[in-house]
C-alpha cells in the first residue's frame, strides 16, 4: 500500500503547530499504525529530519499510552480497538490520513502527537486506591461477591486511562474515566472504606484539572476502546450525591 499521511507537527507546547503531509510507501496491510509510524521515522532520521513524537509502550492494547486522533476519531475507526492494535488493513492504498494529538485543554501537547495526561495521574492519587489489606489472591475468592457486582468492577477495572474519553468530548470532559475508577471499587467491599472520600476528592481532582462537565452526548462511551460505558457516569453521580449528603 502507498498512503499519505498528514501529521501534526509542534516542536514544543508554546510553538505553533502545523500539519505536513509525508508519503509512506510499500507499506504491509499486515503492519500496525504504528509499525507504519516506525517506518515513517525511520525514513524521516535517514534524511536527517526530525522523527515524530508519539506515546507507546505495550503495543497489545493495555497500557493507554498509544494516544492520537486518526481521521477524527481518537485510536482510528475500528471501535474497540487501540491505535497499537489497529491494523493498516482498515485503510486503503491511496488513502490519505490526518493523524493529531489529543485536543483538551488538561491534555496540553509536549510534542508533535503526545500529550501530557498527567492530570490523569492527580486524580488517580486523590482517591484512586483501596488502603486494606486485601491479601494474595486466595484471600479475595473468601469473599463472596455477586456475580453482577463481580461482572460490572471487572469491566470498569479494564479502563486504560488512554483519555480517548476525553479526546472526543466536546466538553473535554473526564468523567468516563472517573465514573470507571470510582466504579471498580464502588462495586466490591475493599472499596468501602473511603468510598466518601473517595469520590469527593477524585471529583474535586478533576474539576482543579480543568475538565468539562458531562452532557450526555455519549461520545466517550462511542470511543472508548475498552467498552467502558455511560452506566459509570451514572454510578459515580449516585456515589458523589450521596457523599455529599451524608
Ligand atoms: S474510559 Fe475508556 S476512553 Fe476513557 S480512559 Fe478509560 S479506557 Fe480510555
Ligand atoms: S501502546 Fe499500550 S495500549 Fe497502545
Amino acid at each position: 500500500m502507498n498512503i499519505s499521511l498528514k501529521v501534526w507537527r509542534q516542536r514544543n507546547k508554546s510553538a505553533d503547530g502545523e500539519f505536513k503531509t509525508y508519503k509512506v510507501e510499500e507499506v504491509s496491510p499486515d503492519m500496525s499504525f504504528l509499525e507504519m509510524l516506525d517506518m515513517l521515522n525511520e525514513l524521516l532520521v535517514k534524511r536527517g529530519e526530525d522523527p515524530i513524537a508519539f506515546d507507546h509502550d505495550c503495543r497489545e492494547g493495555i497500557c493507554g499510552t498509544c494516544s492520537m486522533v486518526i481521521n477524527g476519531r481518537p485510536h482510528g475507526p475500528i471501535k474497540g480497538v487501540t491505535t497499537c492494535q489497529l491494523h493498516m488493513r482498515s485503510f486503503s492504498n491511496g488513502d490519505t490520513i490526518v493523524v493529531e494529538p489529543f485536543r483538551a485543554r488538561s491534555f496540553p501537547i509536549v510534542k508533535d502527537l503526545v500529550v501530557d495526561r498527567s492530570s490523569f495521574e492527580r486524580i488517580m492519587i486523590a482517591g484512586g486506591y483501596v488502603s486494606v489489606r486485601t491479601g494474595n489472591a486466595p484471600d479475595a475468592n473468601a469473599i463472596p461477591i455477586n456475580k453482577h457486582d463481580a461482572d460490572e468492577a471487572f469491566n470498569a477495572a479494564a479502563c486504560i486511562g488512554c483519555g480517548a474519553c476525553v479526546a472526543s468530548c466536546k466538553n473535554s470532559s473526564a468523567m468516563l474515566f472517573v465514573g470507571a475508577k470510582i466504579s471498580q471499587y464502588a462495586l466490591l467491599p475493599q472499596g468501602q472504606v473511603e468510598a466518601k472520600e473517595r469520590v469527593l476528592n477524585m471529583v474535586a481532582a478533576m474539576d482543579a484539572e480543568g475538565f468539562g462537565n458531562c452532557s450526555n452526548t455519549g461520545a466517550c462511551e462511542a470511543t472508548c476502546p475498552k467498552g467502558i460505558n455511560l452506566t459509570h457516569i451514572a454510578r459515580l453521580n449516585r456515589q458523589y450525591t450521596t457523599a455529599l449528603l451524608s
